[in-house]
């Protein structure tokens, strides 16, 4: 893999669950560009697109990114309990906003992405960061197959649900919640029992503040030594990339759409990496500062379903089972992300170019 320091002992095991989506796809590259990241595998859950879609965009970003050992694993087609809901209004037909990925030709593994799970976590048994910015089918499924995953994992990352703060998916849901409710609640009981490590939640209120502008997409092709056209709320929809290095063409094409998702929104001409966020977070979680609380998922409400609920003074009377995140250094993180992902686009510009 083409990370700085590809052979140190130090890095840090990381099994990614994705429903790749333009900022899962963000999410991938900043691993891939951490030489303290060691990515062990993939989990392709439905979500943003269908399954079969998040396993190609995961499969064609690892070999665009160069790194074609990794395995990717095929999950369930749908929630536990519920109809698959997919989002192509906010990251594009296929997931990947206007970018359009070299295909691949790369295969998904034998076993799913349950298994996937269990099994990446008895091989690196104590080591393993977990990192879940889909849905939560299939870490619940890998939970019913192997109640004791929660004692195998150093420590689990999850962007979902949305802490005293509203909904981007309904008024008071977030969107990898609402699209399998059950499978949150599974997740989230499993780490009920004493004793262990509770998850870090990032929700809205924590992710939002990661506001991708046309300003700091600017300084990461410059980071990769790649002229580019600066972006604006002002160029015709769709104006696709002219940046010379090609995963910053990948980059803008897909922020692109990503940007216009927001706009119509009423939020401005930027994006919301809250994946990103999850994926530094996994290598460093004292980007952020948390509070316990228990959490637990609404399933029922007619106006409330997917609901995330932190109890914060124990009304519930029922132990902490997360550390949700209550704040960000923004600044901070962009930093860590152009100094990580501007470089690595330029090592495999180069390495292609030889
Ligand atoms: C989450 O929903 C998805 O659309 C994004 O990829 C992110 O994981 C934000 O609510
Ligand atoms: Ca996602």
């Amino acid at each position: 893999m083409l990370t700085e320091d590809s052979e140190s002992a130090d890095r840090i095991p990381v099994f990614a669950d994705v429903d790749t989506g333009v900022d899962d796809a963000m999410a991938l590259m900043y691993l891939l560009a951490s030489a303290d990241a060691d990515l062990v595998g993939i989990a392709s859950t439905a979500g943003n697109v269908g399954v079969d879609q998040v396993c190609r965009n995961n499969l064609d970003l690892l070999e665009m990114c160069g790194a074609t050992g990794i395995p990717v694993s095929r999950g369930a087609d749908g929630p536990v309990a519920s109809p698959l809901r997919t989002a192509e209004d906010t990251h594009g037909p296929q997931g990947l906003g206007y970018a359009r990925l070299p295909s691949s030709g790369g295969a998904v593994t034998s076993y799913d992405a349950a298994e996937a799970w269990v099994a990446a976590a008895r091989a690196h048994p104590g080591a393993l960061v977990g990192m879940a910015v889909g849905p939560l089918t299939n870490l619940a499924l890998a939970l019913r197959a192997e109640p004791a995953l929660p004692t195998l994992l150093r420590r689990l990352v999850i962007m979902g649900g949305a802490f005293d703060y509203r909904g981007n998916t309904t008024a008071v849901a977030e969107w990898n919640v609402s699209v399998d409710p059950e499978a949150a609640a599974e997740v989230f009981a499993a780490w009920s029992a004493p004793g262990l490590t509770p998850p870090m939640v990032l929700g809205l209120n924590l992710t939002e503040h990661i506001a991708l502008t046309p300003t700091l997409l600017t300084r990461l092709a410059a980071a990769a030594q790649s002229p580019t056209a600066p972006m604006s709320v002002l160029d015709d929809r769709g104006t696709r990339s002219v940046a010379a290095n090609p995963l910053i063409r990948v980059i803008e094409d897909a922020l692109r759409f990503y940007f216009e998702f927001h706009f119509d929104q009423g939020e401005g001409y930027l994006a919301h990496l809250h994946d990103p966020l999850a994926a530094a977070v996994a290598l460093d979680p004292d980007l952020v500062q948390y509070r316990p609380a228990t959490v637990d998922v609404e399933v029922a409400g007619t106006l409330t379903r997917g609901m995330t609920i932190a109890d914060w003074n124990g009304r519930w009377g029922r132990p902490p089972n997360a550390l949700v995140g209550i704040g960000v250094d923004a600044g901070a993180f962009f930093e860590r992300f152009i100094a990580r992902v501007g470089p690595f686009a330029q090592r495999l510009a180069d390495v292609s170019r030889r």
